[in-house]
This record gives C-alpha cells, sequence and structure tokens, in this order.
C-alpha cells in the first residue's frame, strides 16, 4: 500500500493532537551497518522530512522534536560540530518548504549557546512562518525539560517580586504559560525511535 493510499485510510477522529518525538538510536542504526555515526545521524534528518511531510498530511496539530538536548554539549566536539552542521543546513534548505506547506515553527530551549549564524537562522525561520495556522512544529534544541521549568519558574518569580501576580495565584494554567509550549496541546503520543524507554529529560511538564 502506498502512503497516499495508507493515508486515506486513516481515521482522523482517532489522531493524537501533538506526536512527540526523541530522535535516537541514531548512532546504534549506523554502527550496526558499519557506517560512521554521523551517517546515522544524516539518516535521521532524511526520516524528519518524511515526518513532517506526514504530520502536514495528517493535518496534526503540534509535532515536537528532541534534536538536541542540554546534555548533548558533552559528546566528543567533532559530534556536536556535525550535528551543528545539518542542524543549520536543514533550516536553511527547508524553511521555504515549511512554510510552503503553512507549517508554523518554534524553537524550544535555550538559544544563546547556538553560533550566531544559527541563532539568525532560528530567528529567520520563526519569523517566516509566524502567521502560519498549519502545524505547530516544534524543535527542541539546548532542550531540557528540568532547564524548562526552571526557566519558566524563574520568570514567574520576576512577576511575583515586582508585584505582578501574588505567589499565592500561581496555577498550573499560569504556570504554562511561561513553559516554551506555552499555548500548545499536551502531548499524547511520544516515540522514541531507539526503542529505549526512558524520557531523558524530554517534555517533563508536558508528558
Ligand atoms: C541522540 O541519539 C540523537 C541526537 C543527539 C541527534 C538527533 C539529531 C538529528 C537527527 C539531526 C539534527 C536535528 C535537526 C532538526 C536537523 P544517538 O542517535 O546519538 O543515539 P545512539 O548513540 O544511542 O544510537
Amino acid at each position: 500500500m502506498n502512503e497516499g493510499e495508507l493515508l486515506s485510510r486513516v481515521d482522523r477522529s482517532k489522531l493524537p493532537r501533538h506526536v512527540a518525538i526523541i530522535m535516537d538510536g541514531n548512532g546504534r542504526w549506523a554502527s550496526g551497518r558499519g557506517l560512521l555515526r554521523s551517517a546515522g545521524h544524516s539518516a535521521g534528518v532524511k526520516t524528519l522530512k518524511k515526518i513532517l511531510t506526514t504530520a502536514v498530511n495528517l493535518e496534526l496539530e503540534a509535532l515536537t522534536v528532541y534534536a538536541f538536548s542540554t546534555e548533548n554539549w558533552k559528546r566528543p566536539l567533532a559530534e556536536v560540530d556535525f550535528l551543528m552542521h545539518l542542524f543549520s543546513e536543514y533550516l536553511e534548505r527547508e524553511k521555504r518548504e515549511m512554510h510552503e506547506k503553512n507549517v508554523r515553527i518554534r524553537f524550544l530551549g535555550r538559544t544563546e549557546d547556538f553560533s550566531p549564524l544559527i541563532q539568525s537562522q532560528m530567528r529567520d525561520a520563526v519569523e517566516l512562518m509566524k502567521n502560519n495556522t498549519g502545524v505547530k512544529f516544534n524543535i527542541a534544541a539546548d532542550y531540557g525539560g528540568q532547564d524548562e521549568i526552571i526557566r519558566a519558574t524563574q520568570k514567574l518569580a520576576r512577576k511575583v517580586s515586582i508585584g505582578e501576580i501574588p505567589a499565592e495565584n500561581i496555577t498550573a494554567e499560569i504556570f504554562e504559560r511561561e513553559l516554551d509550549t506555552a499555548g500548545q496541546p499536551p502531548v499524547d503520543l511520544l516515540i522514541r525511535t531507539s526503542g529505549d524507554m526512558r524520557l531523558s529529560n524530554f517534555l517533563l511538564w508536558q508528558g
């Protein structure tokens, strides 16, 4: 059955609203084939393109992918450099097509440790797609769930300290508004491509 036929058979009333993917196992996939780990990451990016296209075709509300964790900076420099290069190339190459598909991109996580080039590519992509109304596509990059919760707490603490909100008025709903995923539906399907069954600091609040 080809993809078109498969898509036409999907019962759209039973689809998840928000799918999240931990894109790992690339290194193991490549080693198992006698390839370099970098070949696994490149294959992962190709698969990501197919996944986003499917999300668009299924009209999913949100898709979040874990591209680079706060812990990933500790990997060998050559691997970090390669992942940065892939990320930059991916943004440059795909942003037009994403925009044509009405995708709205958002980045979850910190941005300040990325190179000035990548930071500007991230800003450009967000700006380009800011009025789009299709799939909300979140790329978690330099992201950690604990870090996100700490940053949200700091933002709220600042608001409390200047009297914008009394501490006792903080509810789960108000807290959520400070998270990187503010305004997006909760995750109802989490896929970890390696098959491991750990959350690894991904979307701790939203899961
Ligand atoms: C972790 O597992 C995966 C990564 C650190 C990288 C995932 C990133 C990409 C596929 C590309 C960059 C992102 C974008 C959006 C272009 P691993 O594959 O190192 O796992 P393993 O060593 O456990 O097999």
